[in-house]
Parts: structure tokens; C-alpha cells; sequence
């Protein structure tokens, strides 16, 4: 099954892909994440979209799209494949159509996970990421059982860059203007799934599997 993940920064989307992946047999692709281990390792392509990530802003579309293009001309995502933060803009999803329609592949489902701007906020300040293998917590709403240590790996939690209290509202109004408009365009193809977000954790996750169905 092919989904694709929509939703502002915080709305869980990372924390949702952790679970689907699990139960249904896809391959996780977060443009983020990708973004952050070319950070790690400052590699070119993390030297020029961290100028744009610490700011809030969305790295240029032709970096993304060539990114993205290539990751799905690989072989591990013909079982099945979960995007997470992208597309982002309708350049970038008419950028994908071109791309599924060579590869001769079709999303199943858009799931658009909502969430109210003061909500997301609270969320993303109070987001860690495990520094090792990349496992989400909140220091309210997902604590770890050790407050600053991962509950799988043992090593220590951090916060990301962007997610100074500024930035974040910098990059749900990057999301407003330029990703909201998504939802119509999937609207249009007709295959969307709005979820409520503001839920518990796995009362998401209950709504984005009925959402889904049994289908593999
Ligand atoms: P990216 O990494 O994609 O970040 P984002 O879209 O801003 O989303 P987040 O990862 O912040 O949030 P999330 O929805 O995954 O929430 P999470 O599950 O972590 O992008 C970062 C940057 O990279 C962009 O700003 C841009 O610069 C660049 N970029 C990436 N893709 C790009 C693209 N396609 N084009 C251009 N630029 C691109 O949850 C958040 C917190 O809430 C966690 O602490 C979690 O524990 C908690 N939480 C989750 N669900 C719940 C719940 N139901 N109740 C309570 N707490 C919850
Ligand atoms: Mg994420």
C-alpha cells in the first residue's frame, strides 16, 4: 500500500508513521528526517536545506523532488511506501504524479492528519528525538520511562533545531500558505482521509487504520 501523510509540523505525523509501518509492510520515507541525517553527516545537500530548516522555510522544491524521485526508483518501495512531509507544495505533488506514473505505481491514500496551530506549538516545543535511532517522545504527552533517555536504544534524547517556539510558528504559517492547499488537491483526486489529531496517541492511530483498512 502507498499513503502518503499529511499535516502541519507537530500534528504527529512522525509518530503515527512509527506505528503504520509496523502493521502495515511499508517503507517509512520522512523528507525531514532525510534532511537531518544529511545534517549529521554535513553532506552538500544537508549544508543547503539547513539554511532553509533553521529559518522554518521549505528547501527548495527541485532539491526535494530529485530526492524523493530517486528514493522511489528504488527496489525496498515496490512492497509498499509511507511519505512523510511530501509532498509540501502542488508543485511537489504534481512533481510525484509525474514520478508514480513513470514508475507505474498510484497512491492508495492520503491521510491528513488535523491539529489546531496553539496545539502544535505546545507539541513540537515539547518534542525529543532520540539522537541514535530517531524515536519521538513529548515531555508531557510521550514521556520515556527516563526523563532524557531513549526507551529502546538507552542513549539521549534531544530537541531539533526547529523547534524553537518562533520557528514553529514560522513553519505552520510556511504550512498554511503553501502545503494547506494540498487538501483540495487530493480532495480532487478523491482518495483523502481527514483524521482527527487532537486525540490521544493511539486514538489516531485507531482512525488512520480504519481509514486504511485491512489492505497490505
Ligand atoms: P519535517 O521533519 O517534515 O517536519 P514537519 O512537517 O514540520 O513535521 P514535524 O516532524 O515537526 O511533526 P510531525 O507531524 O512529524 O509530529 P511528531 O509525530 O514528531 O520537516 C522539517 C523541515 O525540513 C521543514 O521545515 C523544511 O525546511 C524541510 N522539509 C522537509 N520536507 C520538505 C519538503 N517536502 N519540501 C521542502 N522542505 C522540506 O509529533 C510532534 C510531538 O507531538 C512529539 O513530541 C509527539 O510525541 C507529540 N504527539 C504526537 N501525536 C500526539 C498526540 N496525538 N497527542 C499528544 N502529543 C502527540
Ligand atoms: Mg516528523
Amino acid at each position: 500500500m502507498n499513503v502518503i501523510l499529511l499535516g502541519p509540523p507537530g500534528a504527529g505525523k512522525g509518530t503515527q508513521a512509527e506505528s503504520i509501518v509496523k502493521d502495515y509492510k511499508t517503507v517509512h520515507i520522512s523528507t525531514g528526517d532525510i534532511f537531518r541525517k544529511n545534517i549529521k553527516e554535513n553532506t552538500a545537500l544537508g549544508q543547503k536545506a539547513k539554511e532553509y530548516m533553521d529559518k522554518g522555510q521549505l528547501v527548495p522544491d527541485e532539491l526535494v523532488v530529485e530526492l524523493v524521485a530517486d528514493r522511489l526508483s528504488q527496489e525496498d518501495v515496490k512492497q509498499g511506501f509511507l511519505l512523510d512531509g511530501f509532498p509540501r507544495t502542488i508543485f511537489q505533488a504534481e512533481e510525484l504524479d509525474k514520478v508514480l506514473l513513470k514508475n507505474d505505481m498510484k497512491i492508495d491514500k492520503v491521510i491528513n492528519i488535523e491539529v489546531e496551530p496553539e496545539v502544535l506549538i505546545e507539541r513540537a516545543v515539547g518534542r525529543r528525538v532520540c539522537k541514535v535511532d530517531g524515536t519521538t517522545y513529548h515531555v508531557s504527552f510521550n514521556p520515556p520511562k527516563t526523563e532524557g533517555i531513549c526507551d529502546h536504544c538507552g542513549q539521549e534524547l534531544h530537541q531539533r533545531d526547529d523547534d524553537k517556539e518562533e520557528t514553529v510558528r514560522n513553519r505552520i504559517s510556511v504550512y498554511t500558505n503553501q502545503t494547506k492547499p494540498l487538501i483540495e488537491y487530493y480532495t480532487k483526486q478523491g482518495n483523502i482521509a481527514n483524521i482527527n489529531g487532537q486525540q490521544k496517541i493511539e486514538a489516531v492511530f485507531e482512525e488512520i487504520k480504519s481509514a486504511l483498512g485491512s489492505e497490505q
